[in-house]
């Protein structure tokens, strides 16, 4: 598939948009401090805190740490909107606070409706698998400030 460029400088802290790569769908956060903030610390409930393992889904290196973006556009979250266990599609859950019913000390993110995954505001699975991987990111970079293009 060819690449795709999105204009992203219109989009405003804790909007999302979603684009299609290679049949797949990308989603686009503009994450809020306060969603920003909500990314867990601690590393026990996280499966790869820093997305190093280099499995089925590996991390392109520029996203691999607790933000998974750019440095310099740490607020852009890109990932690819396919829970990593069997291929659903996680729902978006952006409150943040304690979820009832849903895992304790999960501030909200993305939860996947099949078997109950779910994963922080950086797309990493949180606590209850059986999610192995975190969310891909797919390969993207800026091409201006405002400008990406993925693939
Ligand atoms: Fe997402 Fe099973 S497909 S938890």
């Amino acid at each position: 598939g060819a690449p795709v460029e999105v204009e992203i400088g219109d989009m405003v802290p804790g909007e999302m948009r979603t684009v299609e790569w290679r049949g797949k769908p990308v989603w686009i956060i503009r994450r809020t401090a306060e969603q920003m903030a909500s990314l867990a610390t601690d590393t026990n409930e996280l499966a790869d805190p820093d997305s190093l393992r280099t499995g089925e889904y590996p991390t392109p290196q520029y996203a691999q740490n607790e933000w998974r973006s750019y440095d310099d556009h740490k607020d852009f979250l890109v990932v690819v909107g396919i829970c990593t266990h069997l291929g659903c599609s996680p729902t978006p859950r952006f409150a943040t606070g304690p979820q009832p019913s849903l895992p304790a000390n999960w501030e909200g993110g993305f939860l996947c409706p099949c078997h109950g995954s779910t994963f922080d505001m950086a797309g990493r699975v949180f606590k209850n698998k059986p999610a192995p991987d975190n969310l891909e990111v797919p390969p993207y970079k800026y091409l201006t400030a405002t400008r990406i293009i993925v693939g």
